[in-house]
């Protein structure tokens, strides 16, 4: 009676070749998925073949059981080796379109840097933050009154006109451009209670063409102690302390007579670098003595009863001489990589 069975070798063999064609005709995993049900399942041959099983005879249903089982095996395993295969593909593809190349120069973007103009600006103000001083500022564009006149430099004092000074029109509104920071001193007087403590770093002018020295926008830092006996002793210890902290213990002072309106007496102050390029020297490094009366006095002080001593120094003059950089150029210039030299990245 076998010879009367719908599901013969032939049969499951036509359908098993039916569903390889199919297999095989697809192209990628997306199609392979498309033809999954007409190929091996719900909707395919050998399940409709399956599913006419159960009318067969039941000396029938053994053989024709085994060859539908044999066949089925044979189409899972088309399938999912083709399905295998199409996988590894597709990972090959992936791989290969997301490769890293990590000898690539990396996209970093550059950062500035604090220029060491600011930073040594922020040492200088730690020194005297930590012995409890006051930090004070005061305009650029400054009255030529703050500039000269409180500072007792007379209306024809050759050092009006030795300064240099940048002018602001209109002339009659007596603005300049501040050639130091000490007009700071008067109106720290003026605008503090006594006794008064300050360290002024900032900006100042003077008409100097730029070259290795020389820039016509610098800086300076400027100190006043205002109190009741304050002496030339104090200035001193004050100033051989700020000295050491920016050159090193065995850092020390002199102070060489000389003149400015502002003070009496008044000093040059040289610095003993023992870390200089070369071999420890003396420096030239800024001026100072005790404030002139006269100065006192415009601040509204009584001189009999206060005395002050003041000193101020260029920034860029000692970043110069402490780190030895050779061309003021450099510092004018904002190249990153000077200052990164400096530390303090941001
Ligand atoms: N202002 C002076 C200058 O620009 C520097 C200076 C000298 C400041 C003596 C002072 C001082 O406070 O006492 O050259």
């Amino acid at each position: 009676m076998s010879e009367n069975s719908p599901i013969t070798k032939a049969s499951v063999d036509a359908v098993v070749s039916d569903a390889l064609k199919l297999i095989s005709a697809a192209k990628d995993l997306s199609s392979l998925k498309s033809i999954r049900a007409a190929a091996v399942g719900d909707g395919s041959g050998i399940a409709a073949l399956s599913s006419s099983l159960g009318k067969l005879p039941g000396d029938q249903k053994a053989e024709a059981g085994k060859l539908i089982t044999a066949a089925r095996a044979e189409l899972n395993q088309a399938f999912s080796s083709a399905e295998e295969k199409f996988y590894k593909q597709e990972q090959a593809q992936k791989l290969a379109a997301e490769t890293v190349d990590v000898t690539a120069a990396a996209n970093t973007q550059v950062l500035g840097a604090r220029h060491p103009l600011s930073l040594l600006q922020d040492e200088i103000a730690d020194v005297f933050v930590g012995m409890g001083w006051e930090i004070a500022e005061g305009p650029e564009v400054e009255s030529e009154w703050f500039n000269f006149d409180a500072l007792n430099f007379d209306a024809d004092h050759p050092a009006r006109a030795m300064q240099d000074t940048f002018f602001v029109e209109p002339v009659e509104a007596h603005l300049v451009l501040r050639t130091h920071t000490s007009p700071v001193q008067v109106r720290s007087m003026l605008e503090r209670e006594l006794p008064v403590y300050v360290l002024c770093p900032g900006r100042v002018f003077r008409t100097d063409e730029l070259d290795a020295t020389h820039t016509p926008v610098f800086h300076q830092v400027e100190g006043l102690a205002v109190d009741k006996g304050l002496t030339m002793a104090d200035l001193k210890g004050t100033l051989e302390h700020f000295a050491r902290i920016m050159f090193g213990p065995d850092a020390k002072i002199r102070l060489r007579p000389s003149f400015f309106p502002f003070t009496e007496p008044s000093a040059e102050l040289d610095v003993w670098h023992p870390g200089a390029k070369g071999g420890a020297r003396w420096v030239e490094w800024g001026g100072c003595g005790m404030v002139n009366a006269n100065v006192l006095r415009a601040a509204g002080i009584d001189p009999e009863v206060y005395s002050g001593f003041a000193f101020g120094m260029g920034i860029e003059r000692t970043l110069m001489f402490r780190n030895d950089v050779k061309d003021m150029h450099d510092m004018v210039e904002a190249d990153v990589r000077f200052s990164k030299q400096f530390g303090m990245v941001l």
